[in-house]
């Protein structure tokens, strides 16, 4: 038997129990994995509430690292005794001691890359690398927009963005987090209730920004339209206020012909290959430190309900670890 926090309605954190459950051996293809520390997401708050879809009773967690414990039929390139990292999309089992998952998600980590950093860094990371590379390929001098500038996606693509010479214009939600996103990659950072669509006018000269990274989702949904460039590209990534509502078309070439794309991991990481490939270049940015993964919070994982309540009371900064 092992502990695991498992759900069995959605709806607030209280719905989330940390109970003993079985695991079992791994079928063919599959590893079992006893987790040293698990990332924490905005995504695992959209399945608890049900705004994603889930059948129940189901556990949750995306994304954690931890050491091979035992390995199924079939499975190649993995040993027991490697230290790996994963973001996986089914089943939700992350927030767990051990558990079982298909052998293609791992990444085996480098000696230079501890468990917690990543634990911190598959998910948040490979989703600043396609955003960034993607869904919309930044360019050297690039005026882009980013959203929650100072959380977990946000630093990772705030210094990333900056490796690759984008102009990045943070909006976050306190002036405490405006200093942590300036000494991370961001020109100038905003306050949500600042006038973004004329602060980030005047800072572009008129033009517009060549694309808004927009994880927030119903609040500014318009407002990011309303500051980017002819041709702009809006990467409406996430919920944190809501899903957008249906729009019409014709709001964006009101614009300015604008392009609306809304990703999701899975489809930049679906194939092994474009993991591997994602996992290299992730790897290379965090060991030559082009990109520092910040833990900023740590909470046990009997208390995720507590860091999922600081998440989405906007409290956290960075990333977030829940230890088993
Ligand atoms: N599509 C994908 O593939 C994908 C993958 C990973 C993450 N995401 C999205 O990326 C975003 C960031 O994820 P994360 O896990 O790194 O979380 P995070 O950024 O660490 O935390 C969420 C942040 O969103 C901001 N926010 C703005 N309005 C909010 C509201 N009404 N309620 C709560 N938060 C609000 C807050 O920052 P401020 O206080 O500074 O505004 C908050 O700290 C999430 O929206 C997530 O869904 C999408």
């Amino acid at each position: 038997m092992t502990n695991a926090i498992r759900m069995d309605k959605f709806g607030g954190p209280e719905v989330l129990q940390y109970r003993e459950v079985e695991v079992g051996k791994p079928g063919p293809g599959q590893v079992r994995v006893a987790h040293t520390a698990i990332g924490l997401n905005m995504i695992d708050t959209y399945f608890r509430s049900g705004l994603y879809p889930l059948a129940l009773p189901s556990g949750l967690g995306s994304e954690a690292a931890g050491v091979v414990v035992a390995t199924g039929e079939g499975v190649s390139g993995i040993e027991t005794g490697q230290r790996v990292a994963y973001a996986s999309p089914a089943p939700l089992d992350g927030y767990a001691e051990e558990r079982l998952i298909d052998a293609r998600w791992l990444t085996v980590l480098p000696d230079q890359i501890d468990d917690e950093t990543g634990a911190a860094m598959m998910l948040k990371g490979l989703t600043s690398w396609y955003l960034l590379k993607h869904s919309y390929r930044v360019k050297a001098c690039d005026w882009i927009l980013l959203y929650a500038a100072a959380g977990g996606v946000g630093l990772i693509a705030a210094q990333w963005a900056n490796q690759l010479r984008a102009r990045v214009i943070g909006v976050v939600g306190t002036e405490k987090k405006r200093g942590i996103a300036l000494a991370h990659g961001c020109e100038h950072v905003l306050l949500a209730n600042d006038d973004i669509v004329g602060t980030v006018r005047e800072l572009t000269h008129g033009e517009g920004v060549a694309a808004v990274y927009d994880s927030v989702g119903r609040e500014t949904f318009y407002q990011s339209l309303d500051c980017l460039r002819r041709h702009g590209v809006m990467v409406s990534f996430g919920n944190a206020s809501g899903a957008v509502e249906p729009f019409a078309p014709l709001e964006l070439a009101k614009r300015g012909s604008l392009y609306v794309t809304r990703p999701t991991l899975w489809d930049f990481v679906g194939e092994r290959a474009d993991l591997e490939r994602g996992s290299a270049e992730l790897i290379e940015a965090v060991t030559s430190k082009l990109i520092r993964i910040e833990i900023r919070q740590r909470y046990p994982l009997a208390e995720a309900a507590a860091a999922q309540i600081d998440l989405e009371q906007r409290v956290t900064t960075g990333s977030t670890v829940l230890l088993p």
